[in-house]
């Protein structure tokens, strides 16, 4: 029997890139049958890109026009457009720092995926890991979800628990949250690419690292 093709995958990112770091290490490896066609920033000096270029693959910044949070209509067009022509079967958002609706994901329907540092419900938006600490939970984590219309809604994909310790910082939970992601978010786009990831609503079953 033949092999299935690697999945495609977009990464799109606005930071530093170590969840891009961590998927593409993992792929190297030959943990994730994927490869990585096309990194976007939205950010011209974002490590993200240094990254991608210091490893061979394809990155372009694409400017989000004049908000803040969202991309205009004409740079929204020019992200699907380079998503499309790289020809991307998943769209990896890895700190992607806009918020992402309507026509884009009418384009990646049902294709797009993100990793928030809390575990979804609790603390959607912004710093949820600052969230998670102001209101003195004992455990948070991430979460790999679906993007969907609203914030951080989606359906889950897989979590990994993080506790929260006496002493915690912003910076030091922030940073036991992220080697949690390092692990998650590699295994999650695995378990996507073996097809092991059943959608039902806004339920998934099938993936076995996910919890
Ligand atoms: C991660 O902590 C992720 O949870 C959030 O953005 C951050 C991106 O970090 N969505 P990096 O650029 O992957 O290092």
């Amino acid at each position: 029997m033949s092999q299935p093709l690697p999945l495609r995958i977009g990464v799109l990112g606005s930071g530093k890139g170590s969840n891009f770091v961590a998927i593409d290490d993992a792929i190297a490896a030959g943990q994730v049958p994927a490869q990585v066609v096309l990194v976007a920033s939205d950010v011209s000096e974002a490590g993200i890109l240094t990254h991608a270029a210091g490893r061979g693959l394809p990155n372009r910044f694409i400017a989000p026009g004049p908000f803040r949070t969202k991309l205009d209509e004409a740079a929204e067009a020019a992200y699907i457009g380079a998503l499309r022509e790289a020809q991307v079967d998943l769209v990896v958002l890895a700190g992607f720092m806009r918020i992402l609706k309507g026509e884009f994901l009418r384009a990646f329907e049902g294709r797009v995926v993100n990793i928030h540092p809390s575990l979804l419900p609790s603390f959607p938006g912004l710093a949820a890991w600052k969230q998670a600490l102001d209101y003195g939970v004992k455990v948070t984590g991430c979460t790999v979800h679906y993007v969907d219309q609203g914030i951080d809604t989606g359906a889950i994909i897989g979590q990994r628990a993080v506790p929260v310790l006496d002493g915690d910082t912003a910076l030091t939970l922030h940073e036991r949250i992220q080697q949690a992601e390092r692990e998650l978010y590699p295994a999650a786009i695995a378990a996507i690419a073996r097809g092991e990831v059943k959608v039902k609503g806004r339920l998934t079953a099938g993936f076995a690292g996910g919890a």
